[in-house]
């Protein structure tokens, strides 16, 4: 039996901002990520030993728990892996505290993982895609209310996004 798990935490949609992010992908060329799966990573654990989980999972109360607006302005291009993705222009601070937070608690936490260069919020809309173009008006207001953890699981070359924990933000 596998005792590891491929985790990472991000931030979840609502509905309605799901269905903007889905009208996005429509002017994207490339296979597109399936609409329930769309989410903006905070960190990518990677394989980790399941044993860590109840940790992980508790990890979630120690971060900030308000509510922010993240704006959804841009398109962008991870030109190297072919990535379309959305995001802000600008970082809002609560979004760079949280970021900040949780890199703290996982470094207390020792969980061993080496966090993957400066953080650069995106939601990944297309892979093996063209490059989309430039900003897009109006912005998406994206009232941030949620964060998860998840368990992401391959299944016939698909991921398969389990949740593990989700935290509600007041
Ligand atoms: P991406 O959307 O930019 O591909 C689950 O795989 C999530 O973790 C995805 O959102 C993915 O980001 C992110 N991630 C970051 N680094 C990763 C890596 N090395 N391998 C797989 N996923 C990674």
């Amino acid at each position: 039996m596998n005792n590891h798990a491929r985790l990472f935490y991000a931030l979840w949609p609502d509905e309605v901002t799901r269905i903007h992010l889905i009208r996005l992908q429509e002017s994207v060329v490339g296979r597109k990520v399936r609409p329930e799966n769309l989410h903006l990573t905070l960190a990518f654990l990677g394989n980790q030993a399941k044993s860590w989980l109840p940790t992980l999972a508790k990890l979630l109360d120690k971060l900030p728990d308000q509510r922010f607006t993240l704006g959804i302005d841009c398109y962008g291009y991870f030109s190297k892996p072919r990535i379309a993705w959305a995001g802000p222009t600008e970082t809002p601070k609560p979004l760079l505290e949280l970021h900040h937070s949780l890199m703290h608690e996982l470094s207390t936490a020792q969980l061993p993982f080496k966090p993957e260069g400066k953080f650069k919020p995106h939601i990944t809309l297309a892979r093996d895609a063209n490059c989309p173009t430039g900003p897009f008006a109006p912005g998406i207001p994206w009232r941030v209310g949620k964060i998860m953890l998840i368990q992401s699981v391959q299944v016939k070359g698909s991921a398969i996004y389990s949740p593990i924990r989700e935290k509600v933000l007041a």
